[in-house]
């Protein structure tokens, strides 16, 4: 017998239009087109422009899901935005993407979970409808990334990039939908990747300022063994929690942090590299937009078909992951 089930009914993206080029960051620091390729596979990022905020990028996205939804701003009732770099320490970023596109029914919040963060937001959002506390919820994931990077680091700024995504949820009467979901945290490792300054640990001052801690730090290669086991870990579970194999999956969508990364995840859950959605070399690594940007560039490319079967998995700071299962049934 069928079920009600939460399904994702539209997905929109919006990259910003400046693309930033490997062989012009060669220009700004110590580094190489080469080393950034065979090092991480990104070739290009995009950069958004100085007066353009996190909530402008995800409107943007927002706008474009709801109309591939074919919903009207005044159908949400909630709008929940990832992001690490919010327009101001408050209000929350959702608030002024509400704003933006004249959500006046939603109610808004920010979900925090550095690059795992559309995951947790569409596990908050899920949760939402499932229980029926809402019909309609808009989860956005955005991020201005190229505000928070020390342009000096050579470490962390050819990594990042610009983007968001949007995604609307509702309860349909198909078998699957969002058809199972893990996450986790481990807050003991929380200094490998993280943006000191700023908060209440290290409000903004001269000081502050002058030792840069208002830019990310991250330990790369630490990252990067947390990365692959955690996310192969979480893809293992979500997948036997939803009660299929590896061979079930048409698509795996995994945080586009590193190629070597996703290759590495593919690996170990054997899985072939046609099922890898791989976009890093034209956007970088776009922190929690990255999982939504590629789901909706597969929806729109064709690519995806109805009734694949999809595992989007996700790491990042906190240390923060994910893993979800999803029947496409558009
Ligand atoms: O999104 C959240 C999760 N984040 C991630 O998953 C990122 C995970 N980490 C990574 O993707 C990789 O660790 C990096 C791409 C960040 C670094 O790659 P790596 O192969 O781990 O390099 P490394 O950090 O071990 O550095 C190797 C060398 C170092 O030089 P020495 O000490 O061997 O002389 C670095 O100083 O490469 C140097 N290096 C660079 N050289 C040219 C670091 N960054 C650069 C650069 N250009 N941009």
């Amino acid at each position: 017998m069928k079920k009600k089930t939460v399904s994702i009914i539209g997905t929109g993206s919006y990259l910003p239009e400046r693309v930033l080029t490997n062989q012009e960051l060669e220009k700004m620091v110590d580094t190489s087109d080469e080393w950034i390729l065979t090092r991480t596979g990104i070739r290009e990022r995009r950069i958004a422009r100085e007066d353009q905020a996190t909530s402008d990028l995800g409107a943007e996205a927002a706008r474009r899901a709801l109309a591939d939804a074919g919903l009207k701003a005044e159908d949400v009732d909630v709008i929940i935005c990832a992001t690490i770099t919010p327009d101001m320490g408050f209000p929350n970023t959702g608030c002024f993407i509400q704003n933006q596109i004249g959500a006046s029914n939603a109610f808004c919040f920010d979900v925090e979970a550095a690059c795992s963060g559309f995951l947790y937001a569409l596990e908050v959002g899920r949760s939402l409808v499932e229980t029926g506390a809402v019909k309609t919820a808009l989860v956005v994931a955005a991020e201005k990334i190229s505000a928070i990077l020390d342009w000096q680091d050579r470490n962390t700024c050819v990594l990042f990039g610009d983007a968001a995504g949007a995604a609307v949820l509702q309860a349909r009467d198909v078998e699957h939908g969002i058809m199972a979901s893990t996450m986790g945290s481990d807050g003991s490792l929380a200094e490998l990747l993280m943006l000191p300054g700023g908060g209440s640990r290290y409000p903004a001052s001269e000081q502050t300022v002058k030792d840069r801690l208002h830019y990310m730090k991250m330990a790369g290669r630490e990252v990067f063994k947390h990365a692959v086991n955690n996310m192969v870990q979480a893809s293992k579970d979500a997948l036997a929690k939803s009660g299929l194999t590896i061979d079930d999956i048409r698509w795996i969508i995994p945080h586009q942090a590193n190629l070597r990364i996703i290759n590495a995840i593919g690996e170990r859950l054997g899985a072939g590299a046609d099922k890898l959605v791989v976009n890093l070399d034209k956007y970088g690594n776009t922190s929690a937009a990255t999982i939504i940007v590629a789901l909706d560039e597969i929806a729109r490319d064709g690519r995806l078909k109805k009734h694949d079967k999809v595992l989007l998995v996700a790491f990042g700071g906190g240390f923060t992951w994910g893993a979800v299962v999803v029947e496409w049934d558009k």
